[in-house]
């Protein structure tokens, strides 16, 4: 199947709930988001599904809770955040929980043109397992998967594998997409020379990505946290 047909453009979204899979991952102290960038590079695929007619389900992890409930890392700051930047014409609701009753009842209540915030995701130990039971609960929230985190789907988790291939569809969100065929044109047939700039916290997470790259690239650059990894 060719990118075009995985896309948002090729479902109609009118009546339907969306799950869409976003990176709201974003630097938190003492309930202050410290950078939004994550939440506003969302922004056009919500838009768009809403303006299509339909719903969403947002679903996105926050922080690294090991599988139980960790209070600074509720997802409360990022919804009020979120409500900011889409406007008061746009609910956000909320939920405290990832699965159960009162979450499948608050999909279902869903109008369209509104956002329901699923809570931390990393909150249930099923989801960094890829838990079969999580994933359909899930699954069930919506009609269509929209994959958009783009920093989070290379992780095998319920919410990023296992839902995907429980839905009708299965899409890149705006976000994913446009990542996807910046790839195309650094690796497809590019212009040389190709310098990657590679930076984040992470290294034991990049070197893979690095080793990969090597033979793609005429330079790598890096800095950021990683860089201190290779300056020792
Ligand atoms: C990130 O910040 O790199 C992504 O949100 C993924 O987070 P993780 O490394 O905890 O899976």
């Amino acid at each position: 199947m060719s990118l075009a047909k995985k896309t948002l453009d090729s479902i109609d979204f009118t009546g339907k709930r969306a799950f869409v899979r976003v990176d709201f991952n974003v630097p938190l102290k003492d309930g202050v988001i410290g950078d939004d960038t994550r939440i506003r590079a969302a922004l056009p695929t919500i838009q768009s599904i809403l303006g299509a007619g339909g719903s969403v389900v947002l679903g996105s992890h926050l922080g690294r809770p090991k599988g139980q409930v960790v209070e600074e890392l509720r997802m409360a700051p990022v919804a009020k955040h979120l409500q900011a930047l889409l406007g008061a014409q746009v609910p956000v609701k909320t939920v405290t929980e990832v699965q159960g009753d009162a979450v499948a009842a608050a999909a279902t209540e869903l109008q369209a043109g509104e956002v329901l915030l699923l809570e931390d995701l990393r909150f249930e130990p099923g989801e960094t397992n890829d838990d079969p039971f999580l994933a359909e609960s899930l699954a069930e929230l919506a009609e269509v998967f929209v994959q958009d985190a783009f920093g989070t789907c290379h992780r095998a988790h319920a919410s990023t594998a296992g839902v995907p291939h429980l839905m009708e569809a299965a899409v890149a969100g705006k976000l994913l997409q446009k990542e996807i065929e910046a790839f195309d044109m650094a690796f497809g047939a590019p212009k040389r020379p190709v310098v990657a700039v590679i930076g984040g916290a992470k290294v034991s997470d990049k070197i893979v990505v690095l080793e990969n790259l090597l033979d793609k690239v005429d330079t790598v650059l890096v800095g950021g946290g990683m860089a201190y990894t290779f300056l020792a």
